[in-house]
C-alpha cells in the first residue's frame, strides 16, 4: 500500500489535481497498485486557514508517504506579503525539508502540438530535452541573505553557495538520466565570472569520469539561453544550479509549446518524490473549468515511473495523452490563433484521457 499526499494548493491547482488523481486511480487499478490518498494544504490556502504556507504536520505526513502530488501555489491575494510568509515560501520549504534536491523538467514536443510553439516548426519538431535543476541550494537558500539599511540607504543581499557534495549528487542524477536517454549532458554555468561555477565545472568533470559512456559539454548560461531558441534539438540533458535552472526551464517550456503540458519531478534520494505541473496557479482562470490538466496528468506519469516503479503504466498514460491530442482535442491554452475548434474544459480533458486509457 502506497500513500500519496495531494497538495492541491491555489488557483487552478485543485482542478488539475482532481483530474490527475482520477487518472492515477485508474492506472493503479489496472496495474494492481494499492494507493491511499491524503489531502492537505499548502501555499495561500494554508496561509488563510492556518496562518502559515506549510505546517510541520504536513511535512511529517509527506515523510510517511511514497510521493506527493502538488498543484500550484500563489495568487494576487497574497502578493503583498513579505517573501518569508508568501505562498511560494511553502514550496521552497517543502523542497528543502524533504531533501528534494533533484528537479527534473522534461520538455519535449508532442507531434500534434508542433504548431503551438512560437518558434518555427522545423526548429521545434523533435525537441526532447531534460533540465536537471539543483533545487535545495544555491542562491535560493544561501546565507547571508536579507535586507538592511545603512545610513538611510536600503540594501539587500542573497548568496550563491554550493559545496562539492551538493554538486556531485545532482551531477550523478544528470549522468544517470543521460544514460536512459541519448547519452549527452550539458553543464550550464557562468564560470567566466563566478567562483561557484568554477567549482561546479571541476566537480562535474570529476563525476563524469564514472560515466565514460556519457558525453559531457559545458555551456555558458547566457549562450545556452540563446542556443535554446536557435537550436533546441542539440540538447539532451542540461544540468545546472537552482537559479539558472529556474530560468532555463521556463524558456525550455515555452519553446516546447505550451506550459500547460509540462510535468516535473522533484526527487530525494531513495525514490521519494514530489510531482507537480510546471505551470503556475493561473488565478485568472481558476475555478472556471478552463485549465489544462495534462501537465498534472503527465506529472502522474513521472510519479508512476519513479516513485511507484511502474514504467508500463507511465508509458500507457503518455500514450493516452498523445492520442487524445492526435484526435484533435484541445484545452483553451493549446488553441492556435484563429483556430476554430471546440474547446475542451479541464474535467472533460480528464474524461478523455480516462477513456483512452480504458480503450488501450
Ligand atoms: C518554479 C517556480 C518557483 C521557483 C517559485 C514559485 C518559487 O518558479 O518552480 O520554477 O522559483 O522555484
Ligand atoms: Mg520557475
Amino acid at each position: 500500500m502506497y500513500r500519496i499526499v495531494l497538495l492541491a494548493g491555489d488557483g487552478i491547482g485543485p482542478e488539475v489535481v482532481r483530474e490527475a488523481r482520477r487518472v492515477l486511480e485508474a492506472c493503479a487499478t489496472r496495474h494492481d497498485l494499492e494507493l491511499e490518498f491524503v489531502d492537505e494544504l499548502i501555499g495561500g490556502i494554508s496561509i488563510d486557514t492556518h496562518g502559515t504556507p506549510l505546517r510541520d504536520e504536513v511535512v511529517a505526513l509527506c515523510r510517511e508517504s511514497r510521493a506527493v502530488l502538488l498543484g500550484a501555489v500563489g495568487g494576487p491575494a497574497w502578493d503583498d506579503l513579505a517573501v518569508d510568509v508568501r505562498p511560494e515560501k511553502g514550496l521552497l520549504e517543502i523542497r528543502k525539508r524533504l531533501g528534494l534536491f533533484a528537479n527534473l523538467r522534461p520538455a519535449s514536443v508532442i507531434p500534434a502540438l508542433v504548431e503551438a510553439s512560437t518558434l518555427r516548426p522545423e526548429v521545434v519538431r523533435g525537441i526532447d530535452l531534460l533540465v536537471v535543476r539543483e533545487l535545495t541550494g544555491g542562491l535560493y537558500f544561501g546565507e547571508p541573505k536579507g535586507r538592511s539599511e545603512v545610513g538611510g540607504v536600503r540594501r539587500a543581499v542573497n548568496s550563491m553557495v554550493y559545496d562539492e557534495d551538493e554538486v556531485a549528487r545532482i551531477s550523478r542524477v544528470a549522468f544517470q538520466q543521460a544514460r536512459l536517454r541519448r547519452g549527452h549532458v550539458t553543464h550550464v554555468h557562468k564560470a567566466n565570472v563566478l567562483e561557484v561555477s568554477q567549482l561546479w565545472m571541476e566537480v562535474v568533470e570529476e563525476v563524469a569520469k564514472d560515466y565514460p559512456d556519457v558525453e559531457l559539454a559545458h555551456q555558458l548560461v547566457d549562450s545556452c539561453a540563446m542556443l535554446l531558441v536557435k537550436d533546441p534539438r542539440r540538447f539532451d540533458v542540461i544540468v545546472t544550479s537552482n537559479l539558472f535552472g529556474d530560468i532555463l526551464s521556463d524558456e525550455a517550456a515555452q519553446i516546447a509549446g505550451s506550459l500547460g503540458m509540462l510535468p516535473s519531478a522533484s526527487l530525494a534520494s531513495g525514490g521519494f518524490g514530489l510531482y507537480e505541473p510546471v505551470h503556475g496557479s493561473a488565478p485568472d482562470i481558476a475555478g472556471q473549468d478552463r485549465a489544462n490538466p495534462l501537465a498534472a496528468v503527465l506529472s502522474v506519469a513521472m510519479l508512476l515511473e519513479t516513485s511507484l516503479e511502474c514504467a508500463a503504466a507511465a508509458a500507457q498514460l503518455r500514450e493516452a495523452v498523445s492520442r487524445v491530442l492526435a484526435d484533435g482535442h484541445r484545452t483553451a491554452d493549446l488553441l492556435l490563433e484563429g483556430e476554430q475548434r471546440e474547446v475542451v474544459g479541464c474535467r472533460a480533458m480528464g474524461d478523455l484521457v480516462l477513456q483512452k486509457l480504458a480503450g488501450q
